[in-house]
C-alpha cells in the first residue's frame, strides 16, 4: 500500500507492480436476503483471487446464531469464484446481492456467508459508450496490455444518459471480449469503435457499452506480473 500512496502517476504505479506485490482486500457478507457484498479499489481494478460461499470457520457471521447453524465449518460451494470473476474482474466497483452466487445450497442448515480475497490491479479503465470510439493509449516507449473487456450492460447508471428505460433495464447482458486485445496488444495506442458490428450483439434493444482495463508496458518487461 505504501507504494500506492508514494507513486503519483499510473506510469509510476505500474512500474511499482513490477517491484512490490499488490495488497489482498478481503470482503465478508452474511447470507441475508438482500445483503450486498462490495468490492472496491481506490487504484486500479478488481481482480478477485478467491471466493467462498459457505462457512470455514464457527465465528464469521455467528452473532445471534444458534451453535447447530454454525458446526459445518467445511462448507462451500463449487464454483463461487468463477461467477464473482466474471462480474468483477476488471471492475473498480463491483456491488453483487449474495443471491447471485446462492446457486445451490452446499450445507443445509447452516449459516453461510460470501468472503471474497481480492487484489487492487493497477490497470487503466475506459468505458465507451454504444457506437463511440474507445482510445486506448499509453507514454512513449510503452506498450498496451489488456486485462479484461466487455461488450454490454451490468448495471443502470454506465452510459444511461438520456436513454429510455427499456434500453438500460436489461443488467443482465455482459460479455467479455477478446477482441480489444487482439487488436490492441502490443501497440502504443489503439482505436476501437463499440458496437455491434465489432462485437455481435449480446442483448438486442439494450443500450450497451465497451469496459476495457489495460496496462501500459515495456514492451521487454519480465513475463508473468499478469
Ligand atoms: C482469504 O485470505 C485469507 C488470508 O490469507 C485466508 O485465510 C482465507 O481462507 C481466504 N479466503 C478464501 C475464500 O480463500
Amino acid at each position: 500500500m505504501l507504494c500506492f500512496r508514494l507513486c503519483t502517476s499510473l506510469v509510476l504505479v505500474t512500474a511499482c507492480l513490477l517491484t512490490t506485490s499488490v495488497s489482498t482486500e478481503r470482503a465478508i457478507t452474511c447470507d441475508d436476503n438482500n445483503n450486498v457484498q462490495r468490492l472496491s479499489c481506490d487504484i486500479g481494478v478488481i481482480s478477485v483471487q478467491a471466493a467462498l460461499y459457505g462457512r470455514a470457520d464457527r465465528t464469521t457471521c455467528s452473532e445471534g446464531r444458534p451453535a447447530n447453524q454454525l458446526v459445518n465449518t467445511k462448507c462451500s460451494q463449487r464454483g463461487t469464484v468463477d461467477v464473482l470473476k466474471k462480474r468483477c474482474d476488471g471492475k473498480r466497483v463491483c456491488e453483487f446481492n449474495t443471491n447471485v452466487v446462492r446457486t445451490s445450497d452446499p450445507c443445509q442448515g447452516i449459516y453461510k456467508y460470501v468472503e471474497t480475497n481480492y487484489t487492487c490491479f493497477p490497470a487503466i479503465q475506459i468505458v465507451a459508450c454504444e457506437n463511440s470510439l474507445a482510445h486506448l493509449y499509453c507514454d512513449e516507449g510503452q506498450v498496451i496490455f489488456v486485462y479484461g473487456a466487455d461488450y454490454g450492460r451490468r448495471d443502470m447508471t454506465t452510459c444511461s444518459y438520456k436513454r429510455p428505460a427499456s434500453q438500460i433495464q436489461n443488467v443482465h447482458c455482459l460479455r467479455p471480449t477478446n477482441k480489444v486485445a487482439e487488436s490492441c496488444n502490443g501497440k502504443n495506442s489503439c482505436t476501437i469503435r463499440a458496437s455491434n458490428s465489432v462485437f455481435g450483439d449480446p442483448c438486442g434493444g439494450t443500450y450497451k457499452s465497451l469496459e476495457v482495463a489495460y496496462v501500459c508496458e515495456y514492451p521487454l518487461a519480465p513475463k508473468g506480473i499478469h
